[in-house]
């Protein structure tokens, strides 16, 4: 117990790895301020790690591989949690949690897959639980939806939301890197999550999507409510007419609050080249939100990092130091709208790419505009390119369509019947324009 209020406030963290070195290194650089703005120092009296005896880059912090160094440790007030993965980070949070302490973590699987109910176990027990760098990093978007824009009923979230993702992308349609090269950059940067596989498909920006809609959508979103499309299917040719079509095509995170129900999305989209969302560029990530009362606005700063990152955790553990004592907690993340209906992804309407790589020869064009006509799928543009080299070997043609407005499900059928045509040896993409 902290009996003094002049007494500091101990933090015991759980990891030492990107984040939790930028924390470190904060907490102790910039200890005066902290303590200034706590009105008490704030110390971190030990890490836990996989393994003590490697060489570190933040010095003097007392590392241990035993969990209970850290989580009974009567010394400490408030457990930084930023190991990742749901096991053990979601069994050690709990721990925390009955052992008296306060938590603040950077994970956002463990919050989107449990983060309401340990929310609200917490909150019984008189401790918060902050969450600010689960999503977006540096850019204060939590904080916002718990406070700021409670008077709002949203409709919609749009996201650039896995600065891993957007890095790659850009690195690829700005400097044509390949793809390996582009993660590889991410990963030394210390963006990308320790198994990059959940940046890539999708995974982290569902996570990140499931907590945000349960904030903004004050219903519980679980990972699996979202569909969820990552980045391994684009090929630099789309990045090629995404520019001459007048697009950018980031991974998009959408919430939509629709009258048929919550649609719930992660893919790679179109956006217009003029829109906000088109200019976030390498780790900068973006959150728009529309509001009843506020209208349109959006969040935008780096996304993932060390420094950005640790920004989020140190003030998490700043405001938690500020209340420690201060009396009851109101659970940040409940949801309160048990009856909310989501809407399956066949059933959404917007207007599609696709490209396909076909034969060149005469037919194809109407073959495949009578499939989709067939299916009230109305095209906007059409756009060939003959003679196109395949990775695979042979030249083709490469045919774009554009569509109009059309239900999802209607594209899947003509897709399955396009994709059975001998002249179309491989569909190249079907990318979703939200303009
Ligand atoms: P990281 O570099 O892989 O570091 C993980 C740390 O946790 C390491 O110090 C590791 O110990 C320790 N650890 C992992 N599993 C452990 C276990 N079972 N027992 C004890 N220690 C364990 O990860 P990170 O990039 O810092 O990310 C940490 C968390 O922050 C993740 O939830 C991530 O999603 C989130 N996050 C990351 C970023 C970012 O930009 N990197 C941004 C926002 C949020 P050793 O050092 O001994 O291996
Ligand atoms: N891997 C994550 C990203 C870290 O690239 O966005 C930040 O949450």
């Amino acid at each position: 117990m902290v009996n003094s209020m002049t007494e500091a406030v101990g933090v015991g963290m759980l990891g030492l790895g990107v984040v939790g070195s930028g924390v470190a290194r904060a907490l102790r650089d910039k200890a005066a301020t902290i303590g200034q703005r706590v009105g008490r120092p704030v110390e971190l009296r030990g890490v836990l790690v996989r393994d003590p005896e490697r060489q570190r880059d933040v010095e003097g912090v007392s590392l241990t591989r035993d969990p209970r160094a850290v989580l009974d440790d009567p010394r400490v007030q408030i457990v930084v949690e930023v190991m990742g993965g749901e096991e053990p980070a979601h069994a050690y949070i709990r721990r925390a949690i009955s052992a008296g302490k306060h938590i603040v973590t950077a994970n956002k699987e463990v919050m989107a897959k449990h983060g309401p109910e340990i929310v609200s176990d917490a909150a019984r027990c008189g401790l918060d639980v902050a969450y600010e760098a689960s999503v977006g990093g540096g850019i204060p978007v939590i904080g916002p939806f718990k406070l700021d824009l409670l008077a709002n009923d949203i409709s919609s979230l749009s996201a650039i939301i896995n600065g891993t993702t957007n890095y790659i992308i850009t690195r690829m349609s700005q400097a044509g890197l390949d793809f390996g090269s582009a993660l590889r950059e991410a990963q030394d940067a210390g963006y990308a999550e320790a198994d990059p596989r959940n940046d890539i498909e999708g995974i982290d920006a569902a996570y990140k999507l499931s907590i945000l809609a349960t904030l903004a959508f004050h219903a519980r979103v679980h990972p699996n409510d979202v569909y969820r499309e990552g980045i391994g299917g684009l090929e630099p040719s789309d990045f090629r007419y995404a520019r001459e079509l007048g697009y950018a095509t980031p991974l998009l995170a959408i919430g939509k609050r629709e009258p048929e129900g919550l649609e719930l999305r992660v893919h790679p989209a179109f956006v217009p080249r003029g829109s906000m969302l088109a200019n976030v560029d390498g780790v900068f990530t973006a959150v728009q939100v529309e509001g009843d009362l506020i209208g349109r606005i959006l969040f935008y700063g780096r996304g993932a990092g060390a420094g950005p990152t640790s920004s989020a955790v140190v003030a998490d553990v700043i405001d938690l130091a500020q209340r420690i004592g201060a009396g009851p907690v109101r659970p940040s993340l409940a949801p309160t709208d048990a009856n909310i209906r989501l809407r399956a992804v066949s059933d959404v309407r917007t207007r599609y790419y696709l490209r396909l790589v076909s034969a060149d020869r005469p037919g194809v064009i109407a073959t495949v505009a009578g499939i989709l006509g067939e299916r009230s799928i109305s095209l906007s543009s059409v756009l060939q390119k003959e003679d196109v080299p395949l990775e695979e070997g042979g030249r083709y043609a490469e045919i774009v369509f554009m569509t109009h407005h059309a239900q999802e499900a209607a594209v899947q059928e003509a897709l399955e019947q396009i994709r059975r045509l001998e002249v179309v040896p491989r569909i190249g993409s079907l990318i979703r324009v939200e303009d």
